[in-house]
């Protein structure tokens, strides 16, 4: 009888990298000791998804029939629309976010409000988990399927029974397959499992939705390259305070990678919110110096966010900056503007900035914004409610043009806004809005025009 051939192997935790022995430093991602090792024990019999062995032939590219892609379109718009218009059949989307931040919750309430059989795999929860949950978000379909189980083998025989349409596994991190001999949530386990699950979803047209842990940098806990196997990688992110979550598309296979989904999270479960905007703004009765509304583009969407500000004089010797949900060095860059360029004696202040809603914007085209917010707190002047920004502030003060325009005032003319201030270096078509467009070209401008 053939000895069993044990074999062993080294792989870097970050990055996924093999290699046959121990090293301090990873070749390919750099990072310093990642190298962990791992049993890789190969069985050849036991092959794991072997419902179809088909053998590819070339075929001529003309000879492929194309029918228009159908895309399974599930009930919830917010998720149509990050995966770029409907789940593809026999896609895999990686899942990824934060302990808690409702990623279960998320795919759970796709298998109970989809018309398609769907099969939800659980290696985290108990049964009756799964259904406490259920029975708070309200739904029940008879179409959805639970199985706890955590091996990729009985999970396929149990597949092969119920032949699902829609497949999601929570998480890959407790998957494993007796193919390899390490613990699950290794390195080689997930990459392991995860191509079983794609051979599997690309043989039999099923989708797959794999729910994935994070690591402390916010990247996908596993290897990089897990990244680069499936087609559709989502990104659910969100402060676990607040209750609004955002759903992003970081790669898309099938769609655009920018869209961005926003969710509430409720007593009983998700809930789509179809006008962001409107959430990310405070209600107020009456005009408050320190807040400016800016308009950002989040993936493919207009947002109007709050920015609100607060500067006092400073109580200690070393002014304090601080900023939530906001670059502090860019704050102080933009401080720096308005002290030297304008000539405002902010250098003996304290300044606190806040962006309400928790959201996180990555756009330069709230620094009017910020500025403005920054200004009205420190004059103690209020911006008009009805007034909001959208442009870029240069290191010698003057104020620059952002991209999409256009989408940016129409969105500011839908939410009601009487006034926009842009830059004077933005092009578009004045007559297609309702609303006033006033163009600048210095902050010394915008300061005249509102106080
Ligand atoms: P969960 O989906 O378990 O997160 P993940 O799978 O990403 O770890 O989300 C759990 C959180 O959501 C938990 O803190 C409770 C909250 N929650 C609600 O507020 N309302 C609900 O209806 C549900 C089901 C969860
Ligand atoms: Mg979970």
């Amino acid at each position: 009888m053939a000895k069993k051939k044990v074999q062993s192997a080294f792989f870097c935790q970050n990055c996924g990298t093999q290699s046959p022995k121990w090293l301090g430093k990873c070749p390919q991602c750099n990072e310093w000791n990642t190298f962990v090792e791992e049993v890789i024990e190969k069985e050849e019999k036991t092959k794991t998804w072997n419902g179809l062995n088909k053998v590819s032939i070339p075929v001529s590219i003309n000879d492929i029939s194309f029918a228009k892609e159908k895309r399974i379109k599930t009930s919830d718009i917010e998720l149509n629309r990050v995966l770029g218009g409907g789940i593809v059949p026999g896609s895999v989307v990686l899942l990824g976010g934060d302990p808690g931040i409702g990623k279960s919750t998320l795919l759970l309430q796709l298998a109970l409000t989809s018309e398609k059989k769907i099969l939800y795999v659980s290696g985290e929860e108990s049964e009756s988990q799964i259904k406490m949950r259920a029975q708070r978000v309200e739904n029940s379909s008879r179409n959805c399927l639970i199985l706890t189980e955590t091996s990729t083998q009985n999970i396929f025989q149990q597949i092969e029974k119920v032949q699902p349409e829609i497949l999601i596994i929570d998480s890959v991190q407790t998957l494993h397959t007796t193919h390899i001999d390490s613990s699950p949530g290794s390195v080689s386990q997930i990459r392991e499992c995860t191509s079983e699950m794609i051979k599997y979803a690309k043989q039999t047209g099923t989708s797959v939705f794999l729910i994935g842990h994070i690591n402390k940098d916010g990247a996908i806990a596993g290897p990089k390259i897990l990244e680069h196997m499936v087609d559709t990688v989502l990104q659910f992110e969100g402060d676990r305070n607040h209750v609004y979550r955002i759903l992003r598309t970081i790669k898309n296979r099938f769609g655009s990678a920018s869209e961005l989904g926003v969710y509430e999270m409720a007593q009983s479960g998700l809930r789509e919110v179809n006008n962001p905007s409107e959430i990310l703004i405070s209600d107020r009765d009456e005009e408050t110096s320190g807040v400016a509304i800016a308009v950002t583009i989040e993936g493919a969407r207009p947002l109007m966010i709050e920015i609100q500000s607060l500067v006092s004089s400073a109580v200690y010797g070393t002014p304090q900056r601080s900023a939530t949900s906001f670059d502090t060095r860019r704050l102080n860059m933009l401080l720096a503007v308005l002290e030297k360029r304008c000539g405002f004696r902010l250098g003996v202040k304290d300044v606190f900035l806040n962006i309400t809603g928790g959201i996180k914007p990555d756009d330069t085209a709230i620094d009017l914004a910020v500025i403005c917010s920054v200004l009205s707190s420190d004059q103690d002047k209020p911006i008009g409610m009805q007034v909001c920004f959208a442009a870029e502030v240069g290191l010698s003060g003057e104020i620059r043009a952002v991209n999409r325009i256009e989408q940016r005032i129409a969105e500011a003319e839908k939410l009601g806004y009487k006034q926009i201030i842009i830059s004077k270096f933005n092009k578009f078509n004045p007559s297609a809005f309702n609303i006033e467009i006033k163009q600048c070209s210095k902050i010394e401008e915008v300061f005249r025009l509102l106080f």
